[in-house]
């Protein structure tokens, strides 16, 4: 693998890689999405020497991530890896909710160039930062020749935007494949090591997103649990509920007492998908069953993209 001269392009979307703390020794207790991603960007001399552009699209705590913010930056990362003079673009993003912004970039967009998402578990202010780090090896991935669709580099792993879930709340390495195959690689001083092929597919092309302001279908979750009450589902139902996702019991079972709400929900012609709420392994034995393989979250991108398609 080669780099290239091209121009890399950092999007900065806020979250704890963008954090800051009143006190360098707490990882805990700082509010995200507060530097700039210039800022972020001038903290690494060795950054200073390659052409890049940095570039504010947000600046959030990715718990608060939402649709409208999704379009706009699947529109910029659009624009952007359609310039011939653009190798690939870094996005700086919160933890929380980086597999679903992966997710949907992937889907939506399946770029031919390399669209490397990055955060950190840290504040920019800790004695420690593994932001700084994390960065880096977004750009050298970035940069890297054959390097292709929408990844996530964090803690050295690289993994794909189809896979990745965030599985520990406070480790550097918070991040896993949720099914037995790891990460696509590994980046070891500026350089990939690479084990599986990069993400791939045919895109759903960007006229599947509803125009700004216009609402995305209500698709919601919903884990199936001890003692659960059917009264939420009714509610939901009773409000316009579009779909809905299943977090099942073990491998895609749920609890007796939702049997009746979900088939008044089917009766309506609302699709219900199962997905499963154990951390590892996909619903098995449900191969061609739509979503059986993702996380719940990914699923829930997966049927309002499906839904979308649908309202045309
Ligand atoms: C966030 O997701 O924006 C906050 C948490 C993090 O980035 O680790």
């Amino acid at each position: 693998m080669q780099s290239t001269t091209r121009k890399i392009v950092i999007l900065g979307t806020g979250g704890t890689i963008a954090g800051a703390s009143s006190s360098a020794t707490d990882n805990v207790g700082y509010k995200a999405g507060q530097l700039s991603v210039q800022s972020l960007v001038g903290a690494i001399p060795a950054l200073a020497s390659l052409p890049l552009e940095a570039e504010q699209l947000a600046q959030l705590d990715s718990k608060d991530m939402d649709h409208g913010t999704w379009t706009r930056l699947a529109h910029r990362v659009q624009a952007l890896v359609d310039r011939e003079d653009v190798q690939g673009v870094v996005i700086t993003h919160g933890t929380d909710t980086l597999e679903e912004t992966a997710y949907v970039l992937q889907r939506v967009l399946a770029p031919t160039k390399p669209v490397v998402l990055t955060a950190a578990m840290r504040p920019a202010t800790a004695v420690q930062a593994d932001g700084p780090q994390n960065l880096l090896d977004a750009v050298a991935l970035a940069g890297t020749s054959g390097v292709q669709g929408v990844v996530a580099v964090v803690a050295g792993q690289v993994w794909s935007g189809l896979e990745l879930r965030k599985q520990h709340t406070y480790r550097l390495d918070a991040f896993t494949a949720g099914a037995d195959a790891g990460p696509l690689g590994v980046i070891e001083e500026g350089h990939v090591r690479q084990f599986r092929a990069w993400p791939a597919g045919t895109p759903l092309g960007l006229a599947v997103l509803p125009a700004p302001g216009k609402a995305w279908p209500w698709v919601a979750v919903l884990a199936s649990h001890a003692g659960i009450e059917a009264r939420a589902l009714n509610a939901w139902q009773a409000a316009g509920l579009e779909g809905l996702v299943l977090a099942c019991t073990g491998n895609g079972t749920w609890h007796q007492s939702l049997e009746a709400p979900l088939q008044a929900l089917k009766d309506q012609g609302v699709p219900v998908w199962r997905t499963t709420r154990c951390a590892q392994g996909p619903i098995v034995g449900a191969p061609n069953e739509k979503g059986a393989a993702l996380s719940p979250w990914a699923a829930r991108i997966e049927l309002m993209l499906t839904l979308l398609q649908a309202r045309g």
